[in-house]
């Protein structure tokens, strides 16, 4: 009684309730199945995963660990056959490994040697099960592992360059491996771009460095201290920056996989700059020029944009991929500026929305460099692409409060960001509240959407906040104008991905209102703008991450489930295998149900 018609096309399911089941909770009337878990084979031939006796060999052949972003592409038209990609994006070997095997301060060689191949990303055919529902892995000669073993080939105006060479690479073109792989996209032309985040963890002595250029190079990405926490410098010393200083250089770029093609060599685009990338996705401009926006997820940190000289080439052939692959390598990178409309004294830090009733207003996309010409003073061009932090601070971006990711939606050609939290917003010594960024001690984040003005490639836009997340209870929320009597609570927005009707949904990732994390759906636009409803839930200590939305199917990557505890011997989590077993990060596929388990439209009834 008195509920409105739900009509949304793609939202029309009942909201899952906040929960803390150690469990993946769905609606009613969808079906669930796993896809493929940590330890799973992924090239023929992996060994069958025991928690007890895991062996680097074995990793290098399973599904790694930590999922996080999760790609499907189609091989066919109605999608029978797929490419399915995913990130792995860091260890957590308390977890990994049984208690009374692993010592923090002791690793084996045979351990680091396991997290090197649990990092990285899985491409694995997954065709559509009509018998049971969801997704099934299947053996196929697509199947791939990369992890830190892999080469990847250094592209753009920064390979080669100083900064990037090394004594195992003393033309600073090649890269053993990616880590800390975080969000990520499918381009249209069929690969995945994935960002290397936090990837200063990773490295020890930064604390020793004394030359004081190098020094502040290191502090600006957060690479400090002694040991590293994993303890890998003790096997090979280009984790050890006073031995290798330019190794941390090799890490916190956009790399692009193309999973068509197992014997491919991966890329970092160096254009794209180096920072701590959430992601990278693309849009296609009016006039054919790719464009990639990517965030650097960190506090006060701030939101870039590339734009392409040259002009996409239709379809993923072979010659396609390469084309438009290549067109990440000669462009401008941007960063942005986000201007408010409403006088300051209204941005009073609660979170109360302006009085001319939105966050909202102006921006503009302020040039770094261009192939071999940089726009900051004191800075050549290659100092932009790799120190690319230090040279946006002098052209004064806007400080946002922890940029995930950015995608653009496919039916409006609006782009969204997910701001995922800042606690430090307004602290002593922090930047203070701006109208993009509007809540002191954001603990719960917030969701921007911009629009290029002229363009995709244009240097102006305008935004302004789709949400401000939290409990819609409370004051300091805002969920795009809809009665907040009819929504779910959502805090910590992360991944973003969109359905067939341009509905935005989001998986978030530390859920500060004490329920789990989980996926959301949120249309953007009509009168039910802002309804964000629930529509799934995550096992204790996960995060939700992926997510793809199909238009009868939805993935998501359940990200270290049990994480929430240190290891005992007894974990708080033990999804998705049941009983007392080991937590494992997994990817879920869920689907309406149809007849017996044939899937139907999602939200569609
Ligand atoms: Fe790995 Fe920004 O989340
Ligand atoms: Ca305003
Ligand atoms: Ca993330
Ligand atoms: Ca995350």
């Amino acid at each position: 009684p008195g509920k409105p018609a739900k009509k949304v096309p793609g939202t029309d399911f009942d909201p899952v309730p906040p929960n803390t089941n150690d469990a993946v909770t769905i609606p009613p009337g969808y079906d669930q199945r796993v896809v493929i878990r940590w330890g799973d084979a992924v090239v023929p031939g992996a060994p069958k995963f025991d928690f007890a006796k895991q062996t680097a060999a074995a990793q290098e052949k399973q599904f790694g660990y930590n999922n996080d972003f999760v790609g499907l592409i189609p091989q066919d038209p109605l999608g029978i056959a797929n490419l399915l990609v995913a990130n792995h994006e860091y260890t957590t070997e308390v977890h990994m490994f049984p208690v009374d095997q692993y010592d923090p301060a002791n690793p084996t060689e045979e351990q680091v040697k396991i997290a090197w191949a649990a990092h990285g990303l899985s491409v694995v055919q997954a065709l559509r099960d009509p018998v049971h529902g969801g997704l099934r892995v299947v053996p196929s000669p697509f199947n791939r592992r990369i992890t830190l073993n892999t080469e990847f080939e250094v592209r753009g105006p920064a390979a080669g360059s100083q900064f990037l060479k090394t004594s195992a690479d003393p033309a600073g073109r090649t890269v053993r491996g990616t880590q800390n792989n975080c969000a990520g996209s499918v381009t249209p032309w069929g690969t995945v771009l994935s960002g290397e985040e936090n990837i200063n963890q990773y490295f020890a002595n930064a604390g020793a460095v004394t030359d004081p250029v190098q020094a502040a190079r290191l502090k600006r990405y957060g690479f400090s201290g002694g040991a590293s926490t994993r303890k890998w410098e003790r096997f090979d010393k280009r984790w050890d920056v006073t031995q290798e200083p330019n190794e941390p250089n090799r890490f916190g770029w956009v790399v692009e996989i193309d999973p068509h093609d197992p014997n491919s060599k991966p890329v970092k685009h160096t254009h794209l700059g180096r920072f701590k990338h959430e992601g990278a996705a693309i849009k296609i401009a009016e006039d054919g020029r790719v464009v990639a926006y990517s965030g650097d997820d960190e506090r006060f940190e701030y939101i870039y944009k590339y734009v392409s000289n040259g002009k996409y080439k239709k379809g993923n052939s072979a010659h396609a991929r390469r084309h438009n692959s290549s067109l990440l390598d000669d462009g401008t990178l941007y960063v942005g500026r986000f201007t408010g409309d409403s006088p300051a004294a209204e941005i009073d830090g609660t979170g109360k929305v302006p009085a001319d009733g939105e966050f909202d207003g102006s921006g503009e996309w302020l040039p770094l460099a261009a192939g071999n010409k940089s726009f900051v003073e004191g800075f050549t061009a290659e100092e932009v692409y790799v120190f690319t932090r230090q040279a946006a601070d002098k052209v004064l971006p806007t400080k946002m409060d922890r940029p995930e990711d950015i995608e653009p939606n496919p039916v409006n050609g609006r782009v969204y960001v997910a701001l995922t939290n800042n606690s430090d917003r307004g602290a002593a010594g922090k930047a203070g509240v701006d109208e993009a960024n509007p809540r002191n001690g954001n603990r719960n984040g917030h969701v921007l959407e911009f629009e290029e003005i002229g363009g995709a490639a244009s240097t102006k836009f305008a935004w302004r906040l789709l949400l401000v997340c939290g409990d819609p209870k409370a004051a300091d929320t805002y969920f795009g104008g809809f009665d907040k009597s009819q929504v779910s609570p959502i805090s910590c927005p992360d991944n973003v991905a969109f359905d067939p009707h341009g509905n935005l949904w989001i998986s978030t990732d530390g859920n500060a209102l004490g329920s789990h994390d989980g996926l959301f759906s949120v249309p953007v636009s009509g009168p039910e703008r802002g309804k964000v409803q629930q529509f799934l839930s995550v096992p204790t200590g996960a995060e939700t991450c992926g997510p793809v939305v199909t238009s009868d199917l939805v993935l998501v990557a359940v990200q270290h489930p049990g994480e929430n505890a240190p290891n005992s011997g007894s974990p708080t989590s033990h999804w998705p295998d049941g009983g007392t077993t080991q937590p494992r990060p997994a990817i879920v596929s869920v689907w309406r149900q149809r007849g017996r388990h044939l899937p139907g439209k999602i939200g569609i009834r």
